[in-house]
């Protein structure tokens, strides 16, 4: 294939790539987005296997009859809750996929007489140093969403110190190849120093703030795929890493801006652990709790004008989707007006509760975000909080000494009556108590989400 028609077949691909991001900042056009994304993948795959030639093409097919097996078992077996550790997984090789490649660039070309130009060899070290830290951090990221080790912050003393020495021997490594040094040995340094940095920055960082993590991780894949893309002088390589990377790292920025936290405070602030000695002191003296029965809240809810349910991490546990969809379904039957009101980091990944529900096939535009429901609670009957919890504690709010003080949160306590879905009082994320459980505004239906739904569709169609 000659170099032109190649490098048009890869502008495609770019078009593609940006069509794609574009589908998917909408729920309504997500699935397309990711099918023009995929289709353009093929592509580039494509043009790139047949540019390679005819000395390698098995090795690649071998390697891509692995890989594409293992990925597309691997996505369809997935729980939905299990969807951050699956991205970390899939984004770590990546990482590791570039520290690879700039490992077997420089093998290819130090036997050449003469340093690699300025342009190949930085590439070429900074590949490998960011590839191989975000391959790490995304292992542990990995292995701690799936619980293979606690979620807890691991801390030591010393730790900054260790950091530190491994980044300086890591960088030292790379400066002295790219300044001319032809000693293949610096490169394996500098990927082990970044492998071992990699693990050791994401040990301290807390189990749930992972996904803030993962997304920052992803932004480093994306910058170690670029630079790959100038080693190989590939032009899609380049584009499609810089979307990656910007849009990590957009990503990164507006999960810590919604829960009101700095980047690195969720990086260096071991936010678990203070949760953890929150919620040790929350011990639930905050006045009477009142619970009710699925009996007593399917009369408030089928005779509510207006109902909007708020969903959070318990609706992904308990796998409510569903269920919930019917008993909207069936209080519209009744002359309810419906509606769900979707904060922007409730559950575990972005856009958790939106993928759910789509799941489930609600209609998209009673999907209503923050700034669009909150003015509505105050004209709400019913707020049906569903497996919610930090998304809805008036404590962001009010309380200055609260961890979540400043998160925007969903001001459900402006409704006239909240019900609550949950198993117990035990804490959410955060680890903290919250005082809309004790608002004598709110009722409290204790159970599983999805038991609790299913027994509430069975009340009202019983009125
Ligand atoms: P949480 O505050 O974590 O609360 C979830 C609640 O669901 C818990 O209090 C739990 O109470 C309940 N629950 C769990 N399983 C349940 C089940 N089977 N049935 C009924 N209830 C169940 O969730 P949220 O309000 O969605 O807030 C999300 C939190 O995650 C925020 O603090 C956010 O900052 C953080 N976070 C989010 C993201 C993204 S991108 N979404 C990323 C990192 C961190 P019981 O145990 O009593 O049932």
């Amino acid at each position: 294939m000659s170099y032109n028609v190649s490098n048009l077949l890869y502008l495609i691909t770019i078009v593609t790539f940006v069509l794609a991001l574009r589908f998917l900042s909408n729920p309504a056009h997500a699935r397309r987005g990711n099918q023009i994304g995929a289709a353009g993948m093929v592509l580039a795959i494509v043009v790139t296997w047949v540019k390679v030639g005819s000395t390698s093409w098995w090795a690649i097919a071998i390697a891509m009859v692995i890989g594409g097996g293992f990925g597309a078992v691997a996505a369809r077996r997935v729980r939905m809750t299990a969807m951050p550790q699956m991205v970390a997984l899939f984004n770590g090789v990546g990482g590791g996929a570039a520290a690879l490649i700039a490992l077997a660039e420089l093998h290819r070309i130090l036997p050449d007489p003469g340093a690699p130009k300025i342009d190949i060899s930085l590439g070429i070290v900074l590949s490998a140093l960011i590839g191989a830290i975000s391959f790490a951090g995304s292992m542990i990221a990995f292995a701690k969403l799936q619980e293979l080790i606690g979620g807890r912050p691991i801390t030591y003393a010393g730790q900054q110190f260790v950091n530190g020495a491994l980044f300086v021997a890591a960088l030292g490594c790379a400066i002295a190849l790219v300044a001319g040094v032809q000693e293949e040995w610096l490169l394996w340094i500098t990927i082990a120093a970044s492998l071992a940095f990699g693990v050791l920055f994401v040990l301290p960082i807390g189990g749930a703030d992972m996904p803030v993590v993962i997304s920052l991780l992803n932004a480093f894949t994306g910058l170690a795929v670029a630079l790959g893309g100038f080693e190989l002088q590939n032009n899609v390589l380049i584009v499609a890493g810089m979307l990656v990377g910007a849009s990590g790292t957009l990503l990164t920025l507006m999960m810590a801006r919604a829960m009101n936290r700095s980047v690195a405070n969720v990086l260096f602030g071991a936010f678990g652990q203070v949760s953890e000695t929150a919620a040790a002191v929350a011990g639930g003296d905050g006045g009477a709790v009142r619970s009710a029965t699925a009996e007593d809240v399917a009369v408030m809810l089928a005779y509510a004008h207006k109902v909007v349910f708020v969903p959070g991490y318990g609706l992904a546990v308990a796998q409510a989707q569903h269920d919930v969809r019917q008993l909207a379904d069936l209080l519209e039957s009744k002359g309810v007006e419906v509606s769900y009101a979707i904060h922007p980091v409730a559950g575990r990944m972005p856009g958790h509760m939106n993928v759910l529900l789509a799941e489930a096939n609600v209609p998209y535009p009673q999907l209503k975000e923050m700034d669009e429901a909150n003015p509505e609670f105050s004209r709400t009957d019913v707020a049906l909080v569903v497996g919610a919890n930090d998304v809805v504690n008036p404590d962001a709010r009010n309380n200055q000494g609260s961890p979540i003080y400043g998160m925007p949160i969903l001001n459900v306590d402006d409704a006239q009556t909240v019900v609550v879905l949950k198993r117990s009082m035990n804490p959410g994320f955060a680890g903290i108590e919250n005082p809309l459980f004790y608002n004598p505004k709110t009722v409290m239906l204790f159970g599983d989400a999805k038991a609790s739904i299913t027994s509430l569709v069975a009340d009202v169609k019983n009125l």
